[in-house]
């Protein structure tokens, strides 16, 4: 996507210095830098502390890590266990994006079926290269066929504001282009539709009022953050026509995990009547979860998190103490909405109902496990 005119991503690999580089979203909005990832644990920490985030994009940061993994396991006998080494620590970074380990194994498989090192490091590279591209892709399509749901309630309204919802951050910084919940929104204001998006700031790490906010701001949509509570005050008021959201992992029932606070969303959501989507591309479904509530891996961050607010104050990123110094705290990085409050998923294939039968009409060829 364009930032003050220039095409970036949030996440490339120069083929001419063989440096990954990502934005660092920690120092986002306040600051725009890029930063190298030249190791395994480089890559490990990005992940862990959201200097890269967000599903799509820690796939993809992924795929790069064994990228890496292949280039520094060195040429003993070895080779091969130090890479799938590497490759076990980068998955256990963020447990609750499917993405992560999908990428990771993917890359992992293709790069063990060459024998030669430099082969090695060329399978990695090529199928991370193409994890980024096919990522760009989805997203684009994503948006392509989230636009009608947009566009209906615009005509609807007579052209008025069409106000729509989003928690966390699923835009393009998540996901290399586009974004997935952002994605129908670009392409409906790319369009002339009337759009304008109400920002949950999504404490405690604040993506949304960072980094979705600053993104929509670059490509001048109208945007209002709210707090995270505020959602169903505005739809009793009729000032939400629409709620899209990411997710981390979807299972094939139609169980969605997403950011902490995307179930009060879809709770309210219902309560009032209002349409509640999620927008995902195919890697972000689980073939082999049915039960979102009981199975998917709950992300459990650091409780500091929670009892600080993080700023940026003379050029640093910094945090102030908020709550008592000695009070628990607990930080549940994620929550999952059942398939019943989700209204339909907008995927790269189409849309379709959160329902294990509809989710297996539109992906056929990925959904082996799933009995008939
Ligand atoms: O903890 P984060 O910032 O990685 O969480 C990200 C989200 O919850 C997004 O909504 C999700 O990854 C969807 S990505 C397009």
């Amino acid at each position: 996507m364009k930032v003050d005119g220039k095409d970036i991503r949030p996440i490339w690999y120069d083929s001419t210095t063989q440096i990954v580089q990502v934005i660092d979203q920690r120092r986002l909005p306040h600051e725009f830098a890029v930063m190298p990832l030249t190791s395994v644990d480089d890559i490990i920490v990005a992940i862990k502390e959201l200097a890269v985030r967000g599903a799509p994009l820690i796939g993809v940061t992924g795929a790069y890590g064994v990228m890496i993994a292949a280039m520094t396991a060195g040429d003993g006998q070895d080779r091969k266990e130090i890479i799938e080494h590497e490759c076990l620590r980068i998955k256990d970074a963020r447990p609750t994006a499917v993405n992560l380990a999908w990428a990771v194994d993917r890359t992992l498989s293709k790069t063990l079926a060459k024998d030669d090192e430099a082969d090695q490091i060329k399978a990695a590279c090529d199928e991370a290269d193409a994890i980024s591209e096919a990522e760009a892709e989805n997203c684009r399509l994503i948006g392509e066929h989230g636009l009608p749901i947009i566009q209906a309630i615009s005509e609807k309204k007579s052209g008025k504001s069409v106000n729509i919802l989003t928690h966390c951050n699923a835009g393009w910084l998540a996901c290399v282009e586009y974004g997935t919940a952002t994605a129908p929104i670009y392409t409906a204001f790319d369009r002339g539709i009337d759009v304008h998006v109400w920002v949950d700031e999504t404490r405690p790490l604040n993506q949304g009022s960072r980094l979705t906010a600053w993104e929509l701001g670059k490509h001048g949509i109208d945007h209002t953050i709210i707090t995270d509570n505020a959602g169903g005050h505005l739809m009793q008021h009729g000032l939400v026509d629409l709620v899209i959201t990411g997710t981390d992992r979807t299972t094939y029932s139609g169980d969605v995990a997403n950011k902490i606070g995307t179930y009060l969303k879809a709770l309210a959501a219902k309560d009032n009547g209002i349409p509640f989507y999620v927008a995902l591309p195919s890697s972000t479904f689980d073939w082999e979860i049915r039960d979102g509530i009981t199975d998917i891996p709950i992300e459990l961050r650091d409780a500091d998190e929670v009892r600080r607010v993080q700023g940026f104050s003379n050029g640093q990123l910094t945090t102030v103490l908020v709550s008592p110094a000695d009070s628990h705290a607990a930080n549940y990085a994620f929550d999952v909405t059942p398939a019943r409050l989700v209204t339909g998923f907008i995927t790269e294939r189409g849309v379709c109902g959160a329902s294990e039968s509809e989710v297996k009409a539109l992906f056929p060829d990925l959904s082996p496990a799933i009995a008939s």
